[in-house]
């Protein structure tokens, strides 16, 4: 270990009773995505202690910067929203608000982020270079907060030459984080697709068009579009998750089905391709058979790319901080993060941040331990310190 690093650790360490104060407050004053003004006011407040100047953006979006020298910038971005669930956790920081609860760990990243800046703003006589922290909003509803704050000049001015973020991990214990480079995560498009038949009675089905049987006909051919369409290397996930009828009963034929589900794919031209292959294998059986398919199409995040090398750098300098056993690689997810927006603009590296949970996230039961702060706070700082060469 060189000096900075143990510095570093040791700053990260001093920081953790504050980065939990954080956590716990954020914790118990959850705000929904776009709605993130307590939150932002808080963050504003934290970073005003530690003279950190900040500009709001996005709305509920705050980019903070420490600056030290002439050299290049490195970014590191938070999301900041919750989510509509009902904590079912007894503990002292509960959730206050009704139904709204940080069930995918943005108290955490926040809290985290805010531990980096209180680490780096420490060391700002060593930094050759400009941190920029973007804390985001919106992250778990389109468009996405990332859009805006692209929108809103996050990647300008100059752009970064990389940008770090951090996702809790319930799996893996706080201390220990993983990284994935190249292809991470998948789109994630909204299908509704609705068929439309002619309704008439359960016995007579010759005097109708029944789309439910036209339904079950259109459902396995775009299930063939995953299966014989797409390249097995690349997978595509196609999922309805709700389906219904208007109408209908034992005995009667309704008039229309309508379905819902979600189209997630790890490439951009396959996704638009797809696009169109789905369209046209609903239109086409529906109306080979009587009936008439329309599919609106959602368009939600892109693919998210882990830059390649800033990837495998990245995982070498937390090994360097962390120790190796504490560093893992991690498999495909085909969830989605809007933090992909960013990965088409700039070099960019997602990674997971251990938490020990045994709920997973988006459960009213998910919390962490709490140790995961210091991690999450040292490793942010440490990447950006030893991107800049300090
Ligand atoms: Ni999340």
């Amino acid at each position: 270990m060189n000096d900075l690093c143990t510095r570093v650790c040791a700053l990260a360490e001093a920081a953790t009773p504050q980065s939990v104060a954080d956590r716990r407050h954020l914790h118990a004053h959850p705000e929904l995505s776009f709605e993130e003004h307590e939150t932002v006011a808080y963050v504003a407040g934290r970073l005003d202690e530690m003279g950190v100047p900040h500009r709001r953006v996005a709305g509920t979006g705050l980019i903070a910067e420490v600056r030290g020298g002439a050299g290049p910038t490195v970014a590191l971005r938070a999301d900041m929203d919750a989510l509509p669930i009902q904590e079912a956790n007894e503990v002292p920081y509960r959730s206050t608000r009704e139904g709204v609860m940080h069930a995918c760990g943005h108290d955490v990243h926040t809290a985290s982020l805010l531990g980096a800046a209180r680490v780096l703003k420490q060391l700002e006589g060593k930094l050759n270079g400009t941190i920029r922290m973007l804390f985001q909003p919106g992250e778990e509803k389109l468009p996405g907060g990332a859009t805006l704050m692209i929108r809103d000049g996050a990647l300008q001015d100059p752009a970064p030459g990389a940008l770090f973020g951090q996702h809790v991990h319930p799996p893996l214990p706080a201390g220990t984080v993983g990284f994935r480079p190249g292809i991470y995560m998948a789109s994630t498009d909204e299908l509704f697709l609705t068929i439309y038949g002619r309704g008439g009675h359960g016995a007579m089905p010759h005097q109708a068009v029944d789309p439910i049987v036209i339904t079950a006909q259109v459902i396995t051919a775009l299930q063939q579009l995953v299966s014989r369409e797409s390249d097995p290397t690349l997978p595509v996930v196609l999922t309805f998750g709700k389906i219904g009828s208007e109408g209908g009963a034992t005995n009667v034929i309704p008039n229309a089905v309508r379905l819902e589900g979600t189209l997630r794919t790890l490439d951009e031209a396959w996704r638009k391709e797809l696009h169109q292959r789905l369209r046209r294998t609903a239109e086409g059986i529906a109306a080979a058979l009587g009936g008439r398919a329309e599919l609106e199409i959602g368009h939600g995040y892109p693919f998210l790319k882990n830059d390649e090398p800033l990837t495998h750098w990245a995982q070498a300098a937390a090994r360097k901080l962390l120790g190796e056993d504490k560093v893992v690689d991690l498999p495909i997810r085909m969830t989605g993060e809007d933090f992909a927006f960013y990965t088409h603009h700039v070099p960019a590296c997602f990674y997971r941040l251990g938490v020990g949970s045994p709920s997973p996230v988006h459960t009213d039961t998910f919390d962490v331990d709490e140790r995961c702060l210091t991690t999450g706070s040292a490793l942010l700082a440490w990447l950006a310190l030893e991107r800049l060469g300090a």
